[in-house]
């Protein structure tokens, strides 16, 4: 109970550090907000491009049989009719007679389950019911059943609609995938944990394509790859758990998934998945496109619809993951302090510039000429001389900057080099600014 308890205000201390700190807000927060829905700050967008581009480099640009994707949102709608998302895609409800509240019946709390009573007001629940989690909307000006569309719930159906185009323009042979970053919708029930089940949100998704006789050496390759994607973004490997999906609880299309948990601070709960999907998406779009989707061996001399391993990630889970992981409490120089731990690879700002004091403006002056000496170098490099020195240390330990220059009256009057303050141990060293610095620098930040 106590655990459970601590876990909470942890949760929302985050979630207080995220809005504080300019990194995550509540979506259309000055009308009251739009449940499920979270708008990015500049420190927010910053660390979910750096997450967005290392999971780029390695399954995208580190490799040489992925294609890059950028589907569109909007599909022609027989491809949710041919996935079975139309027909499928779609989660328990169940609605109080008293207070009107809705819940995904699978998640109500056992006792409400078997007395059949609201968690919230103790009504009567009424049937469960399944409810599509698709966005429905039209295109074009008429509103009828013909101009009906979706708001796409997976980034995947986008690649399975382009393999023709693939295998046409750049005749790849097999194994090879196609991989893309985008937005998804999905009408949750119940949206909950801050990031971790909203109604928009982001996925980094891979399709590769294989002969069904080898799925299983690409899905051992993924299963690697993810974890080492984890580590590039700095997730403590401790923290992530794989969990073998049994039969009755996979999707119908799946061989096999695995899915990949991490510890947040509200539980055990999933991360990642990693599925075997058969042949099932490219048969299905085949046949209700009646365009051949197959591919022809020619070393093998057979023709066949390839097999398809999934490792789909949520951007904005990994955002949360990689938050909760960094999130520290402890005491420097007799003061409670709060820091991100975060990676030099994902931190949103990766060195801060100071001049020790904001109204001497030798100080001020060489402390800029540094300053725009690291962001050629570095980019993320962030110029602060508001308040005094160790509140702009504590600023910048809770948006996680690795490192903080500054320049003092010793920089100006001895030569003696800036100091360098580490994040972590509040340790400062001094170094010659100039290519000293940066050599510095570049050790840690890469
Ligand atoms: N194409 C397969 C697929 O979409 P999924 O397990 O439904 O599989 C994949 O979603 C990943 O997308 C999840 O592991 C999670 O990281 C993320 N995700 C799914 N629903 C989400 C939601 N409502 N909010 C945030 N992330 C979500």
């Amino acid at each position: 109970m106590q655990k459970e308890q601590k876990n909470e205000e942890l949760m929302d201390s985050i979630v207080s550090l995220c809005k504080r700190r300019g990194f995550i807000f509540q979506g259309s927060e000055i009308y009251g907000g739009l449940a499920g829905t979270w708008d990015y700050g500049p420190y927010g967008v910053a660390l979910k491009n750096n997450i967005k581009a290392l999971w780029w480099k390695r399954f995208v640009e580190g490799r040489d049989d992925m294609y890059g994707m950028d589907a569109a949102i909007l599909m022609n709608p027989r491809t949710w009719e041919a996935s079975g998302h139309v027909s499928g895609f779609a989660d328990p409800l169940v609605e109080c007679a008293k207070c009107k509240h809705r819940f995904r019946a699978d998640q109500i709390p056992v006792e409400n389950a078997k007395t059949n009573k609201c968690p919230d007001c103790d009504g009567k629940l009424g049937e469960a019911r399944q409810f599509n989690m698709m966005f429905k909307t039209h295109v074009g000006a008429i509103e009828d059943a013909s101009s009906v569309s979706y708001l796409r719930p997976e980034t995947a159906q986008g690649m399975f609609v382009n393999f023709k185009n693939i295998i046409d323009t750049f005749h790849p042979r097999l194994p090879f995938g196609m991989a893309q970053i985008g937005k998804a919708f999905r009408n949750e029930i119940a949206p909950r944990d801050f990031l971790f089940r909203s109604r928009e949100f982001e996925q980094m998704e891979i399709e590769y394509f294989v002969d069904p006789e080898n799925w299983k050496d690409s899905f051992e390759h993924f299963l690697k790859e993810v974890h080492a994607f984890n580590k590039d973004i700095g997730l403590d490997a401790g923290k992530v758990h794989e969990l073998e999906v049994p039969d009755n609880e996979r999707a119908f299309y799946s061989k096999r998934t695995i899915d990949f948990e991490f510890d947040f601070p509200f539980g055990r709960s999933e991360l990642y998945g990693l599925a075997y999907r058969t042949d099932y998406d490219l048969k299905k779009h085949s046949e209700f496109s009646t365009v051949d989707l197959s591919y022809y061996d020619d070393e093998a001399k057979k023709r066949f619809i390839p097999h398809c391993i999934e490792p789909s990630f949520g951007v904005d889970r990994s955002l949360l993951a990689v938050l909760s992981n960094a999130y520290t409490e402890d005491e420097m120089g007799g003061e409670k302090r709060t820091y991100l731990k975060l990676a030099p690879s994902v931190a949103p700002v990766k060195i801060a510039v100071f001049p020790l004091l904001k109204n001497k403006p030798e100080l001020v002056k060489k402390a800029r000429e540094i300053y725009a000496m690291l962001k050629k170098e570095f980019g993320a490099v962030e110029f602060d001389d508001n308040g005094n020195i160790g509140k702009r240390y504590r600023r910048q330990d809770e948006i996680g900057t690795p490192f903080c220059v500054t320049v003092d009256f010793e920089t100006i009057e001895k030569s003696a080099g800036v100091t360098v303050r580490d994040r972590d141990t509040g340790k400062q060293e001094r170094i010659k600014e100039g290519q000293e610095l940066i050599d510095f620098l570049y050790k840690t930040i890469g």
